[in-house]
C-alpha cells in the first residue's frame, strides 16, 4: 500500500495576486488529505469518506469530452490529472484505494489542489514536482473551468513544517521564511458556499489582464502609474499592487519576528480586498472584525479567492481556547509539511 498525504494551504498574505505574477505569503496546513492506494493496471478505483460516492473510471480514451462526462464530479479532477500527464508524456499507471480528507470542500483551504496533486503522485510516483505543479493547476481549467494561478498548488508541493513561502509568481519560485513558534493560525470558517464565485473570480482575472496588457505586469507598477485607467480598473489593479508591496513587507516582518507589524498588513489587505478587489461578503468582514477584537489576535482577513469560505486571523500561540467559537467553525493551525508520498512497498 502506498500513502499520498497533500495537505490543504493557507494563504496568510497576498490574494488574487498569483494570476498578476506577484507575490503570496502562504503556508500547507496540518489538515491534510491522504491517498492509500495500491498500483493496477488501467483502471483508477476510489473511494472516499467525504465526499459522494465510489468512483470508476478507465485509462483507455482518456479525453475532454470522456473528463466531462463521469460522476460524481470530484472524479473529473483525478480523471483531468490522468489525461493531462498523458498530453505531456508522462507514463502513468491505474490505482485502486482510498482518499481520506480532513480538508473542507469549498472553504478557499485548496481541498481540490490537494486532490489533484495527490492524484499525480498516484498516477506518476516519479514525476518532477514542477510538472505536478502544472499539471494539477491545468487539471483545474479543465474539470472546474477555473482558470485559477498556481498559488495553492505551489503552497501544496513546497509547504514545509514550520515555514511560511514567499511565492514570486513571477518566476515561479519560493522562499521558506521560519514562523516562530510563538504565534499561530486560526482559521476560522464561515461555513458560507461561494456563490458565483467561478465567474466572479475569472471577471476579476480579466480585468487585471487588460491592465497588464495595457501597462504591463502590474507588481512592477505603483499606484500613481494607475491614474489613466478606467475607474474599476484603477481600483481592482491598486489592490494587487498594494497588495504585493505589502506581501514583501509581511515577509520582512514574519522574518524579524514583528508579528504586530504582519497582523496590521493583514487587516490593511482584508480592507483592499474588501473595498478595491471587492470579493469579501458583509458576513466576511464581521467574522474579521470580531476576531480583531479578541485579546491575543494580532490581525485578520478574508483568505483564497473570497465570496465565501474562510477567514485566517494571526494569533499568538494559546490565544484562543475554542477555535470554533466565532462562527462554529475552525482549527487552529501551524505551517505543515507538504505533498509526500509517504509509504511505497512494492
Ligand atoms: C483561488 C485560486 C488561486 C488564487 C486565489 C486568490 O484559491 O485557486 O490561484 O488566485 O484564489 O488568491
Amino acid at each position: 500500500m502506498e500513502v499520498v498525504s497533500s495537505p490543504g494551504r493557507l494563504n496568510i498574505i497576498g490574494d488574487h495576486t498569483d494570476y498578476a505574477g506577484g507575490l503570496s505569503l502562504a503556508c500547507a496546513i496540518e489538515q491534510k488529505l491522504q491517498l492509500s492506494f495500491l498500483r493496477q493496471p488501467n483502471v483508477v478505483e476510489l473511494r472516499t469518506n467525504y465526499v459522494e460516492g465510489s468512483a470508476k473510471f478507465s485509462l483507455d480514451n482518456l479525453d475532454e469530452q470522456f473528463i466531462a462526462s463521469l460522476q460524481p464530479t470530484w472524479i473529473r479532477r483525478v480523471a483531468a490529472v490522468g489525461y493531462l500527464l498523458t498530453q505531456r508524456n508522462i507514463p502513468i499507471a491505474g490505482f485502486s484505494g482510498s482518499l481520506t480528507s480532513q480538508i473542507p470542500v469549498g472553504s478557499g483551504l485548496s481541498s481540490s489542489a490537494a486532490i489533484a496533486l495527490a492524484s499525480c503522485l498516484a498516477f506518476a510516483p516519479d514525476i518532477d514536482i514542477t510538472d505536478a505543479v502544472k499539471v494539477a493547476q491545468q487539471s483545474e481549467w479543465l474539470a472546474a473551468g477555473v482558470r485559477c494561478g498556481l498559488l495553492d498548488q505551489l503552497s501544496i508541493a513546497y509547504g514545509r513544517k514550520d515555514h511560511a513561502l514567499l511565492i514570486d509568481f513571477s518566476v515561479e519560485s519560493t522562499q521558506q521564511i521560519p514562523v516562530s513558534e510563538n504565534i499561530e493560525f486560526w482559521i476560522i470558517d464561515s461555513q458560507i458556499e461561494r456563490s458565483l464565485a467561478d465567474s466572479a473570480y475569472d471577471d476579476r482575472r480579466q480585468c487585471i489582464e487588460q491592465v497588464a496588457a495595457q501597462l504591463g505586469p502590474l507588481p512592477n507598477l505603483s499606484v500613481d502609474e494607475l491614474q489613466m485607467l478606467k475607474p474599476l480598473e484603477k481600483q481592482r489593479a491598486r489592490h494587487v499592487v498594494t497588495e504585493c508591496a505589502r506581501v514583501k513587507a509581511a515577509a520582512g516582518a514574519l522574518f524579524s519576528g514583528d508579528h504586530r507589524g504582519l497582523g496590521a498588513l493583514m487587516n490593511e489587505s482584508h480592507e483592499s480586498l474588501r473595498s478595491d478587489f471587492e470579493v469579501s461578503l458583509p458576513a466576511l468582514d464581521q467574522l474579521v472584525e470580531a476576531a480583531r477584537q479578541i485579546p491575543g489576535v494580532l490581525g485578520a482577513r478574508i483568505t483564497g479567492a473570497g465570496f465565501g469560505g474562510c477567514c485566517v486571523a494571526l494569533c499568538e500561540r494559546g490565544a484562543i481556547k475554542d477555535p470554533e467559537s466565532l462562527s462554529g467553525k475552525g482549527w487552529l493551525s501551524r505551517p505543515a509539511d507538504g505533498l509526500q508520498l509517504l509509504t511505497a512497498n512494492e
